[in-house]
């Protein structure tokens, strides 16, 4: 036998000593298992089968697949995140920007393969599945809640419009969940009524996002960067890593998204409600809903334009509605 060989086998015995397991039983074991193979290794098979849509509509698929991949981006964001926020891992600042910047490629990559959904599907198919949807929404992932919890204090996710004045009164989480922007933000426009989409995914997530926005509430991305040191802080690279996942997660992906939305749902005659049944013009523009998860890293005035320019832009307008 080689001896590189014979030294792996030293270390084995070593391990399965120490653990009162047998050795010869494990090689015996290995010996007779098969050799992974790379559809078993990422579980394709059953990747493949988690499709299933629910008319016969051909560009259906296309929608499900989208947000199955966009919710393993979101997975991958808080894989990154998780473990600062649950103080798993020191937050140096070389390890926050290491951490952030792989968050920013993932964003980016959604926010670059957004015209997947605004060109790649049939907008009258569109139209027709998504009404086999109702009341589903991708206002309903939860993925998307946490990354926030864990990037920024519970202060900065209150509504706008109340912001200022919940936070002077120096509020517990329980207020500060219960004035978030999106339970405000999903309300039938008419009567000011949660909507349906919002009753099933309180019902389905509060504990949960209870315990995240408790547990997280001093650890997550923004407290993490207030612990560090003045020198740490003022980081050139930790401040650019900051504020583009600020402009990555809360400017460009929710434009892209909102562009896309205007594209399928405005510019007919009688403006297709959402399947969630949101008042969306008025809630999804980020330049409304102003959040903003380190609003020390950015002036005033930027503050203020949060969103506006590019929107314009990219919706030739649309927004201003
Ligand atoms: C044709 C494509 C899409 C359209 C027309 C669309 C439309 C909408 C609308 C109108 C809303 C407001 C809530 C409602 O009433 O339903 C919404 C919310 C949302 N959608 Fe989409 N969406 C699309 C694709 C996606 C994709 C691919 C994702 C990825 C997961 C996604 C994630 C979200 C999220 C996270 C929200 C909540 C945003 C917030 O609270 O600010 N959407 N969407």
């Amino acid at each position: 036998m080689k001896p590189e060989v014979v030294l792996q086998l030293d270390k084995l015995q070593a391990k399965y000593d120490q653990d009162g397991q047998d050795l010869a039983s494990m090689l015996e074991g290995l010996h007779l298992s098969d050799y992974i193979s790379y559809w078993d290794y990422i579980q394709l098979d059953t990747l493949l089968t988690l499709q299933k849509p629910r008319t016969k509509i051909v560009d259906e698929p296309i929608f499900i697949m989208y947000h199955q991949i966009t919710e393993l981006y979101f997975k991958l964001s808080l894989h990154e995140l998780e473990p600062l926020a649950t103080r798993k891992v020191k937050a140096t600042k070389e390890e926050l920007v290491r951490r952030v910047k792989r968050v920013n490629r993932y964003f980016e990559a959604l926010s670059n393969s957004f015209h997947i959904m605004a060109d790649g599907m049939e907008r009258s198919q569109f139209l027709a599945f998504r009404m086999a949807l109702i009341p589903a929404s991708g206002f309903q992932s939860a993925q998307y809640r946490l990354i926030e919890f864990a990037s920024t204090a519970l202060e900065n996710l209150v509504k706008v419009e109340v912001r200022a004045q919940v936070n002077e009164q120096n509020p517990d989480a329980q207020t500060l969940y219960e004035n978030i922007y999106w339970m405000q933000g999903a309300t039938v426009e008419e009567s000011g009524e949660k909507t349906l989409t919002l009753k099933q995914f309180e019902a389905k997530y509060t504990p949960l996002f209870m315990e995240k926005a408790l547990a997280w509430r001093h650890s997550n991305l923004s407290m993490l960067w207030h612990e560090l040191s003045a020198e740490d802080q003022q980081d050139k690279v930790l401040i650019e890593a900051l504020r583009a996942l600020d402009y990555q997660v809360n400017v460009d992906w929710p434009l892209q998204h909102y562009r896309t939305a205007a594209q399928y749902l405005a510019r007919q005659p009688d403006d297709a409600a959402a399947t969630g049944g949101t008042n969306w013009r008025n809630y999804l523009p980020p330049r409304f809903q102003k959040r903003i998860f380190f609003p020390f890293l950015w002036s005033e005035q930027e503050q203020s334009e949060w969103g506006k320019k590019w929107v314009t832009q990219q919706t030739g307008g649309l927004s201003e509605e």
